[in-house]
């Protein structure tokens, strides 16, 4: 039985049809220079049409000279990207599905040569030096992730998304292992939280009444001195106070997900769900649990034992775009699974600067989807 999955939500003032999204997953499918391409409006119309009920757009920069990841990173920063994005939230609501974009500063993680980050400190080792932002960068961040927000609404969007999570910019601030700021926006708990919500609180007034504006959340940084359950609580219920529409629940960042433990727990099916479970507990508004929710049966586990109220699928949907199809009627045994034993490809592919591909999809589709690539 799939009694609650197949069950629609209030999301603010919107709907979703069921508690199935997509969430934000990046492929390098953008043409260069972050430009809207044929092959990303494919996709997006593929996952839009999967029966999900909100996809939420790929991390998309706000800055895409300095908070940028790589040149195929879709951009929002211009007012001219708005003809672009609109395509993409039309092909997305033309499959009946709601479409969310999400907001990114990569902080300490952009690919320019002196990196904004809440402090200089090279937590890996890593040799580089980063811009310590001082009050006016402050400010231009703040400023760029709302005017980002307001171009998504004129496009066309239902929603965005904020990401504080992976160890980006936002996430960077809320940590005590990479934000070690003696100014008001470090030290305590309160002071390190106080960026993604006055951060929140201007992209929600930009982007005006009614436009929900959600947030994936980091609520363990799976580090031995980064953020832990025990403070991201009040985080979650700090952004609640302050509006946020929904928490969609992450763990991890790009300095943690390489470590051996971290690598074999990514592994497990429903490997996220417990930082969701905790965050729920903390929070009224909609919870999203993801991390290789693999079938009907766990999916809809999740949501009776009240772990999150939506679930959120990547690589599963990636892997197998009829999964919700499946799901519905109750042929869980035919999904094509996300493989654990691949090696984690398609993160790898990005992180090589390559566009990614399943290791799991017919011959003939890669084909086609690379031929793409090379012809945005
Ligand atoms: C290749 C790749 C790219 C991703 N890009 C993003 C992203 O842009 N923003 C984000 O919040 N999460 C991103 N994620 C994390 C996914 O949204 C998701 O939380 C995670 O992969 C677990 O779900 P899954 O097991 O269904 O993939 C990415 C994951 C992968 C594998």
């Amino acid at each position: 039985m799939r009694e609650r999955l197949f069950t629609p939500l209030a999301v603010g003032p919107l709907v979703l049809k069921n508690r199935i999204t997509m969430t934000p997953m990046y492929l390098g499918y953008a043409g260069p220079g972050g430009c809207v391409s044929g092959l990303l409006l494919d996709h997006y119309r593929l996952m839009a049409g999967s029966g999900a009920a909100l996809v939420v757009v790929e991390s998309s920069a706000v800055d895409f000279e300095r908070g940028g990841g790589s040149q195929r990173m879709l951009r929002i920063d211009r007012d001219r990207d708005v003809e672009g994005i609109s395509k993409l939230a039309a092909a997305i609501k033309s499959e009946g599905a709601l479409a969310g974009i999400q907001l990114n500063h990569t902080g300490r993680f952009a690919d320019a040569p002196l990196p904004l980050a809440p402090t200089d400190i090279d937590t890996v080792g890593l040799n580089r030096k980063f811009k310590e932002m001082d009050g006016a960068d402050i400010e231009d961040v703040t400023a760029r992730f709302a005017s980002a927000a307001a171009r998504a609404r004129a496009a066309g969007f239902d929603l965005v998304e904020l990401h504080g999570a992976s160890g980006y910019l936002l996430a960077q601030f809320a940590s005590p292992w990479t934000n070690r700021r003696a100014d008001g926006y470090g030290g305590s708990p309160e002071n390190r939280r106080r960026f993604p919500l006055e951060l929140l609180r201007a992209v929600r007034r930009a982007a005006g009444p009614g436009f929900p504006v959600g947030y994936r959340f980091m609520a363990d940084e799976w580090m031995p001195e980064g953020l832990g359950l025990s403070e991201s609580a009040g985080l979650a219920r700090a952004l609640e106070e302050e509006g946020a529409a929904y928490l969609s629940v992450s763990g991890g960042t790009w300095e943690s997900f390489i470590l051996p433990e971290i690598l074999a727990r990514s592994l497990e099916p429903g490997f996220m769900v417990p930082l969701a479970a905790a965050v729920k507990k903390a929070v009224k508004i909609p919870v999203i649990a993801a991390g290789r929710i693999e079938n009907g049966t766990l999916a809809e586990k999740i949501l009776s034992e009240g772990s999150a109220d939506m679930v959120g699928l990547a690589r599963v949907l990636f892997a197998d775009p009829e999964w919700p199809r499946k799901v519905r009627e109750g042929r869980d045994r035919d999904i094509n699974r996300c493989d654990p034993a691949c090696g984690d490809s398609c993160m790898m592919m990005v992180m090589k600067g390559k566009p990614a591909f399943c290791t799991r999809w017919p011959p003939e589709k890669t084909k086609l989807y690379k031929s793409l690539w090379h012809n945005p």
